[in-house]
């Protein structure tokens, strides 16, 4: 039995993980990763110890409380008959055992709320003692945390409860045992020794029965850990491949938004009726103020989200009919926030092409301006980054991100750009590599850089979510007042070549 537990436990949490990565963006809106990581390593851990200990113990009690029951009868059928009167204290009993799974259920939610606020007081430490907040943050988290011994101690209460019930039958049923008996015997109905092998008997029952009330509370946890495992397993995917999907075959990069409109989940439209049309090759630039929805736009390329009305099609195929893979692989992304494994720098840059050579990786990085300070890390391109490796300037892991997009040879790049990592020099050197790397592809530009603005093809500029001009930056200087407003405020500053950190894009 233990070796099934692990085989299981190691199936569901292969499963669980292979769920969450493949589920939509808006799940991870949804759900908090405290939580998330909560199911995926407590709430397993349960599941596993059940298989371990409880199923076995299960399977055992059963038998033995049959054998001796088998053997009781046998014995005396009365006498095994009149233990039938303490059933229903039995079942009492059991109504109570019940009780308890929605605590248990309680304490795994209050589980994972705590943390949840462990996560963040890991990962917000520099804020947290940047604004001397770790009072503060030590108060929020003994709150949540009593409510989990709280619930805890209900719950063991409770089970408390239920073994002194279990000890108060037993010793009932010793005494039943004994009167009925000894009057049956008194009667000359039964022999002495019969009734002492009866005794017996019942102690051996007994045992395994006080396991089995103890076996089925795990089994309890074990079922409601077992249903915040299935949870996410049976979230439908929002974001589903077409049971039949289309092969796009050589992609072009003709991309058209129709009269999308999206909102996350409930909310109020975040993106109202865009069209867009980039013909393949040419580059698009959009430009809003924060919180415009420019984001949102490349978002939906990708099919992170699917329009709520409307469509988006590249090549003329409606996205949510071809291949997700396809799709995705045809699509290169710099993000606004750069995200790098824990991996070695060749690893990370090899990412979306497990196939590049290291020359075609230099070429990259070359092109990124990324080899200079790649060379001078300890083992160079074998440095490992991240948490547990060498940690990076913001302006170094967007030029090995730029790296990692170039090496997929996207037909679509998708570009959030962000001035405030780089200094001059570095962007100047970037803004080559981009201008390169724009040359033979559809691209995307989320514009903070004048010099973007005024190579691309068209722009569109974002506002509330609606686009309220286009055209080039010259027509557009002439034509929309919101355009000039928000060139006289980001772009403006960069006029003598100078970069502005713009910070991450609020204006
Ligand atoms: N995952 C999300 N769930 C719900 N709302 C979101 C989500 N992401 C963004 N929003 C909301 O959508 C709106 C547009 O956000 P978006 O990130 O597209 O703006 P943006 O134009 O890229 O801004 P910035 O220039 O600051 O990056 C905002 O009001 C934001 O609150
Ligand atoms: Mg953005």
């Amino acid at each position: 039995a233990r070796y099934v537990g692990q085989r299981v436990v190691h199936d569901i949490r292969n499963d669980l993980y292979t769920h969450l990565s493949s589920k939509s963006m808006s799940f991870f809106d949804r759900h908090q990763t405290g939580d998330l990581m909560s199911r995926v390593t407590n709430d397993v851990n349960m599941i596993q110890f059940f298989f371990n200990m409880a199923g076995t113990v299960i399977l055992s009690s059963i038998a033995m409380i049959l054998f001796n029951l088998i053997f009781m009868v046998a014995l005396d059928w009365v006498l095994a008959v009149s233990l039938l009167l303490l059933l229903p204290f039995f079942l009492a009993l059991q109504s109570l055992a019940r009780r308890v799974v929605p605590l248990f259920r309680q304490a795994n939610e209050q589980l994972g709320v705590v943390n949840v606020e462990i996560r963040e007081g890991i990962n917000g430490v520099k804020i947290i003692q940047a604004f001397a907040r770790e009072d503060h943050q030590e108060k929020r988290f003994d709150a949540q945390n009593s409510k989990l011994r709280d619930l805890r101690t209900k719950t063991i209460r409770n089970i408390g409860l239920y073994i002194q019930g279990i000890e108060l039958l037993a010793g009932a049923a010793t005494a039943l045992i004994l009167g009925v008996g000894a009057w049956r015997v008194v009667h000359g109905d039964f022999t002495l020794g019969g009734l002492v092998a009866f005794q017996g008997y019942l102690l051996l029952m007994l045992a395994p029965t006080r396991f089995l009330g103890f076996a089925v509370q795990i089994s309890h946890q074990a079922i409601t850990s077992g249903e915040r495992v299935f949870q996410i397993i049976d979230t439908p995917l929002e974001v589903e491949e077409s049971p039949e999907p289309e092969s796009m075959g050589q992609i072009r990069g003709d991309v058209e938004f129709e009269n999308v409109t999206f909102q996350y989940g409930e909310s109020e439209p975040i993106l109202r009726d865009i069209s867009l049309h980039i013909p393949a090759g040419q580059s698009l630039a959009i430009v809003g103020r924060s919180g415009s929805g420019k984001s949102t736009i490349v978002n939906l390329l990708p099919r992170f989200y699917d329009p709520s009305q409307g469509a988006i099609r590249i090549d003329g195929h409606d996205l949510r009919n071809v291949r997700l893979n396809e799709l995705r692989s045809s699509i290169g992304m710099v993000m606004q926030e750069t995200f790098l494994f824990n991996m070695t720098i060749a690893e990370n840059l090899r990412f979306g092409m497990s196939e590049a050579s290291m020359q075609d990786i230099r070429h990259a990085t070359n092109l990124a301006a990324a080899d200079e300070f790649i060379n001078e890390l300890p083992d160079g391109y074998d440095t490992v980054i991240g948490d547990r490796g060498v940690r990076l300037s913001g302006g170094q892991r967007q030029r090995i991100a730029i790296a990692r997009a170039m090496l997929v040879q996207p037909a679509v790049l998708i570009l959030d750009e962000a001035t405030s990592s780089v200094d001059t020099r570095t962007d100047q050197i970037i803004q080559k590599a981009l201008e390169g790397l724009m040359v033979e592809r559809t691209t995307i530009v989320i514009a903070h850089r004048l010099s973007t603005i005024r190579r691309v093809d068209q722009i569109v500029v974002l506002d509330e979510g609606v686009i309220v001009a286009r055209g080039t930056h010259e027509e557009l200087l002439l034509d929309s007042a919101t355009y000039r407003k928000i060139y006289e405020l980001q772009f403006k500053l960069q006029e003598d070549g100078v970069t502005v950190a713009t910070e991450g894009g609020d204006v």
